[in-house]
């Protein structure tokens, strides 16, 4: 009789151990409040609302049993067996992107980016009434990512089977099951998922426990724990020396679990097992893990990569990340000046071009192959670090260019494109309105998906679509999942440059300025050409270049990119899982 006694006050409990969420909540305003100048000024009152419609997403890609403060009423309780076939509870977390598999790898990844913004701009939540909300975001992440960690030696890095999830479109009450839970462990290991689990762990103590880098930024959002941050910390010290001491070695988690490759397949873990330790190095004061970090940056030749930085790449924030720490802390022995070079040398090659991107006719940040799916993905990650460094940059000139250049991008993903659209959802009248989200769309039959329902039954407020075309070009079509889908990632740099705007910035976002009806005006004609779609690939309006380059193989491009790398280059190619289309 008992037992639910102890639940209740454990729940109530656990209520409070937080920030207290506002009284009423924060709720995202309809798509046509982002149509509506706000008076200028710090905060901008259009700031704040991006800010909380990005942290709004997150609750609505919550899995397992919901809380009472749920603000997203068309949600349910969802896949509460998760952890049944290991005897474990692994309910919780939250779902990848359009579909119903949780996937620690690209989560951790999100919640380090999502922590180290809001250790740096973090006022910026502050300032927008959001620190609550972003509590009980990254609590709700890094509890799930705790008990995935269900030994010192074992973390689980995907529930569900990818197949068996892409073969259903559908809301979250008919889940198809068994949703298998897959681990990494010392005889079967996962450096890179150990290692970039152990990296966000460090990096949300860093925050829990108000540790800074340096003055330069606004300083860290208001929700420090101390009890919080060394429970967190202890689980990042576990990991890491899970990462560096399985009896097993080290190896790519696909090699151990094959399933997870058909997703989020990892190039590489020198980039995690450097950025861990770096984290880590700042949370515990050693200068010893800051040479190990430097050590694993020359022994995996981490410099001679100039590509993307995202859930799989954590290589080009190092530098950015040995700087501050280097400058904020002189006796760990790293030179801020030499990190400076290695990172202007990165960033001077997108912004004065040399390096393998170039900018669209658009003006958006493009590279051939890692562009092809989610265009916006590596423009916003680099904006991020960019906006990140101009108070680190060597010269004044610098800090201008590169702050502008990545203003650029964030202009351009909010509106300031050929499509004149934002790709944020719900954010204006000309935003997407068919996110490619099994469970915002209310469709229950994968082969009617863009026609049943014709309008998507919830608005997904806050979610960035993965974006256009090399050619500009947006179709708003449920099934085309390169530029229509929505994921945990692909939001976290976007949080920390609201953040950072909401902080510095007294002009509205973009989209304000844009008159309804500018998208429909502006919609290409025709059908797209990308990995979900071949139909546009013959089109008039496409030369025989773009014809190849966009690719009717999908992986081709990663492939003749990464080929000396291995056979993994094939499954890099991520999400391919809806290519049914
Ligand atoms: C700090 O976090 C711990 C762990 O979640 C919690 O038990 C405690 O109540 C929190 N303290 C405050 C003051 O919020
Ligand atoms: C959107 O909100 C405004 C008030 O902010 C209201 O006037 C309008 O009717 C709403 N539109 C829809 C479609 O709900
Ligand atoms: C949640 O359940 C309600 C019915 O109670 C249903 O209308 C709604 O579509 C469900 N949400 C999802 C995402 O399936
Ligand atoms: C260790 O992980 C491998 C790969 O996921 C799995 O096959 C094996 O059963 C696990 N070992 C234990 C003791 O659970
Ligand atoms: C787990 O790691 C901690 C150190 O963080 C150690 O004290 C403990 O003995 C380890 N447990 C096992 C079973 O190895
Ligand atoms: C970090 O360690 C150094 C010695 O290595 C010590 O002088 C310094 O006070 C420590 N800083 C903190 C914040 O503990
Ligand atoms: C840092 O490295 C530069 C060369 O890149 C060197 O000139 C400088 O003396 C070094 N600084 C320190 C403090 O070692
Ligand atoms: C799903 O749609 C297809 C194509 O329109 C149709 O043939 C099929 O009967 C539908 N399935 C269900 C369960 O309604
Ligand atoms: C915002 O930050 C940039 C770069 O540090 C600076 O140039 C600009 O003056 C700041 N703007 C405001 C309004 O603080």
């Amino acid at each position: 009789m008992w037992t639910p006694l102890v639940l209740v006050l454990v729940t109530s409990w656990r209520a409070f151990a937080q920030v207290p969420l506002p009284e009423p909540p924060f709720l995202p305003q309809n798509a046509s409040a982002g149509a509506s100048p706000s008076s200028a000024g710090i905060p901008n009152a259009q700031w704040s609302s991006l800010l909380g419609n990005l942290l709004y997403f997150y609750e609505a890609q919550r899995s397992g049993k919901l809380p009472s403060t749920n603000r997203v009423k068309w949600r349910n309780d969802s896949a509460l067996t998760d952890g049944q076939d290991v005897k474990l509870d692994l309910t919780g977390g939250l779902y990848d992107a359009g579909d119903y598999i949780k996937c620690t790898f690209p989560l951790s990844f999100t919640v380090m980016s999502i922590c180290w913004g809001a250790t740096d701009f973090g006022k910026g939540y502050d300032l927008a009434n959001q620190t609550p909300y972003l509590d009980d975001m990254l609590r709700w992440s890094l509890d799930w990512l705790i008990k995935a960690h269900a030994a010192n030696n074992t973390l689980f890095v995907q529930v569900a089977n990818e197949e068996v999830d892409n073969a259903y479109w559908g809301g979250d009450r008919n889940i198809p099951l068994p949703r298998p839970s897959y681990q990494i462990n010392d005889t079967s290991p996962g450096t890179d998922a150990a290692a970039g689990t152990a990296a966000a762990f460090a990096a949300c103590s860093n925050l829990y426990a108000n540790r800074i880098f340096s003055n330069s930024y606004s300083g860290p959002a208001t929700l420090q724990n101390a009890t919080y941050a060394a429970t967190l910390l202890e689980h990042a010290q576990q990991l890491f020396t899970f990462a560096t001491g399985a009896s097993g070695g080290h190896a790519v988690y696909q090699h151990s679990v094959p399933e997870v490759g058909k997703a989020y397949a990892s190039s590489g873990y020198g980039d995690e097992l450097a950025i861990a330790a770096l984290f880590l190095s700042w949370a515990t004061n050693s200068s010893s893990l800051y040479q190990q970090a430097q050590g694993y940056w020359q022994q995996y030749s981490l410099g001679s990569y100039d590509g993307v930085f995202n859930w799989d790449n954590k290589t080009p924030g190092l530098p950015v990340l040995f700087a501050q720490i280097a400058q904020a802390n002189p006796s760990f022995g790293g030179n801020a000046s030499t990190w400076q070079t290695v990172a202007e040398k990165y960033f001077d090659g997108i912004v004065y071009g040399g390096g393998p991107g170039y900018q669209t006719r658009g003006g958006l940040l493009y590279y051939n192959g890692d562009s092809d799916d989610a265009s916006l993905n590596p423009s916003l990650n680099a904006a991020m670090l960019l906006t990140r460094y101009v108070p680190l940059a060597s010269t004044q000139s610098r800090r201008n260019d590169y702050w502008n250049y990545a203003k650029t991008q964030v202009n351009y993903a909010l509106g300031n494109n050929p499509m004149q659209a934002p790709y944020i959802v719900g954010a204006n009248p000309n935003s997407p309105q068919n996110p490619h989200s099994a469970m915002a769309s209310g469709g229950n039959n994968i082969s009617q998906i863009n026609t049943s329902p014709p309008q998507e039954a919830y608005v997904l407020y806050g979610g960035v679509v993965g974006g256009p075309d090399k050619y500009d070009r947006f179709f708003d079509i449920r099934a085309d999942w390169p530029e229509t889908e929505i994921a945990l990632d692909y939001n976290a740099p976007m949080l920390t440059l609201a953040a950072m705007h909401v902080l510095n910035d007294t002009a509205d976002p973009f989209y304000t300025s844009l008159k309804a009806g500018a998208y429909d005006s502006k919609k290409p004609q025709g059908m797209p050409c990308d990995a979900a779609y071949t139909d546009g690939c013959g089109g008039p309006q496409l030369s025989q270049g773009g014809k190849i380059v966009l690719g009717v193989i999908p992986g081709l491009t990663g492939l003749a990119i990464f080929s000396l790398l291995g056979w993994w280059a094939m499954v890099s190619f991520r999400r391919e899982h809806d290519l049914l289309y």
